[in-house]
């Protein structure tokens, strides 16, 4: 249940999204676009140390798995024979006294009435199924034979192309074919911000097996990825494990997971690992008449492998670093007076900016020109950030307000007028205990590195 405070906690955090340039409305000059949203310097940034770093994780450092980065717009044919064009709806009531469309299952009830959410109105229409899939045409004409759809996952393209990838990679079972990429869906209410979006970003990881080691993956893949959450700075006890019931649960499904984490708007989920059997590479098999069998040399059994596929959500996850490093602590003015500070406690993996970079004063050109000799040095290893504007306590929050686990601050010692024993030494700053330690600058480079490695 979320509470008042947890209400303003998210409003808190919306508005620095927008104030320091995270996440804006997507199309806002013109009224903006319900559902879509679009990220700005700092969040491009985030979003891409966590993808990186997944992919890190998920295809480089492991000999089993392999990456592709297939096509959005997807053939008909594929979303038919995935089920996507049949069944990839929602149950969809109106609201007949404000108009507004719901999913059945966002409808408040009181003494056992349905109402609608948004004006508490009972005259309600019947539900009735609305396919999520984006629909268009390609090519120039624009009729039954042109449909084709905006994906609405990334794995159906994983599945098509299963064959050439594993001719390619050479690879024995079990492996994997991991994705990165958009995908859309036409919900009916997008809410709690970025959480449900229309276009959002996916992680999936399609991992063949054979069958009898599907039950034992999926426990391997929901420890595994529990891992990678609690590696990017989401603390275990804020993530949890929900097993998906047999009702809940897609028909060919052995067994699914829902990963999920303690917004301040609720439980929500993150990411879904599921064991989907063989069900999607036999629907493309049988639907395209190509052979999708893996065969075995040792046993030389030819059959159709199962699959294990965690599916994480990037917006979804971005969304949760950012709510986890959210706080506000009191901390010294200038003048030693006490006032709120925000800070955002990313991770040092995931920190948009790694490090900022002041010269004390912006007119001494000493301090200027070693301030920028400190710029080039790390530049080539990390983002860092330039700032001579202010004075150096504003410089620091307006650092910790976006997350900057580091500054370094080159003063008259580095220039050797006080003390010719600190000659080339500097200020490193550590946001989150404010504490501040004395560093050569021969050794900034190697310091840092092992601190956001
Ligand atoms: N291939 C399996 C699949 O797509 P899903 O549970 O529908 O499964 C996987 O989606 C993940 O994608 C979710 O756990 C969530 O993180 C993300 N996701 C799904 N719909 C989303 C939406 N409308 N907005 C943002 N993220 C979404």
């Amino acid at each position: 249940m979320s509470t008042p405070a947890d209400a303003q906690r998210m409003e808190k955090i919306v508005s620095l999204c927008k104030r320091r340039g995270f996440i804006f409305q997507s199309s806002e000059i013109y009224g903006g676009l319900n559902g879509l949203w679009d990220y700005g310097p700092l969040g491009v940034e985030l979003k891409r140390n966590l993808k990186n770093y997944w992919w890190r994780v998920t295809v480089h450092e492991r000999d089993d798995v392999v990456g592709m980065d297939g096509a959005i717009l997807t053939h008909r044919e594929v979303l038919k024979a995935s089920g996507h064009v049949e069944g990839f709806s929602d149950p969809m009531i109106d609201c007949r006294t404000c108009k507004a469309h719901f999913r059945f299952d966002q409808l408040i009830e009181k003494k056992g009435v349905k109402q609608c959410p948004n004006c508490g109105g009972k005259d309600l229409t019947d539900a009735r199924q609305f396919n999520l899939m984006f629909e268009t045409h390609v090519g120039a004409a624009a009729d039954e034979s042109s449909i084709a759809y905006l994906r609405p996952e990334t794995a159906q393209s994983i599945f098509v192309q299963f064959k050439n990838s594993l001719e390619v990679s050479r690879k024995k079972l079990p492996f994997g074919i991991a994705q990165i990429g958009k995908a859309f869906r036409n919900e009916i209410n997008p809410r709690n911000f970025t959480f449900r979006s229309r276009e959002f970003e996916q992680m999936e990881l399609e991992y063949f097996c054979r069958a009898e080691e599907g039950m034992k993956l999926l426990e391997y893949w929901k420890e595994e990825r529990l891992k990678f959450y609690e590696s990017i700075g989401i603390p275990r006890e804020k993530l949890h494990v929900k097993t998906v019931s047999d009702e809940e649960r897609a028909f060919y499904s052995k067994g699914t997971y829902d990963i999920e984490y303690d917004f301040p708007f609720g439980r929500q989920e993150l990411e879904g690992v599921a064991y989907r059997t063989d069900y999607d590479l036999s629907q493309h098999q049988k639907a395209s008449g190509k052979s999708l069998e893996y065969f075995d040399e040792v046993t030389k059994q030819r059959f159709i492998p199962h699959v294990v596929e965690p599916s994480a959500g990037v917006d979804r996850t971005v969304l949760a670093l950012i709510c986890e490093a959210y706080s506000e602590d009191q901390a010294p003015d200038e003048k030693g007076k006490m006032e709120t500070r925000v800070v955002l406690h990313f991770h040092p993996r995931m920190a948009p900016i790694k490090c900022g970079i002041f010269p004390l004063l912006k007119n001494n050109e000493g301090l200027v020109a070693k301030a920028k000799e400190v710029v080039d040095l790390l530049r080539p290893h990390m983002f860092v950030f330039y700032d001579e504007s202010g004075a150096i306590g504003r410089r620091y929050r307006r650092q910790d307000e976006i997350g900057t686990p580091f500054c370094v601050t080159v003063d008259f010692e580095t220039l050797g007028e006080k003390d010719e024993k600190l000659r080339d030494t500097v200020t490193l700053r550590e946001r989150d205990s404010m504490k501040q330690e004395r560093i050569a600058i021969s050794d900034l480079l190697a310091a840092l590195s092992v601190r956001i490695a």
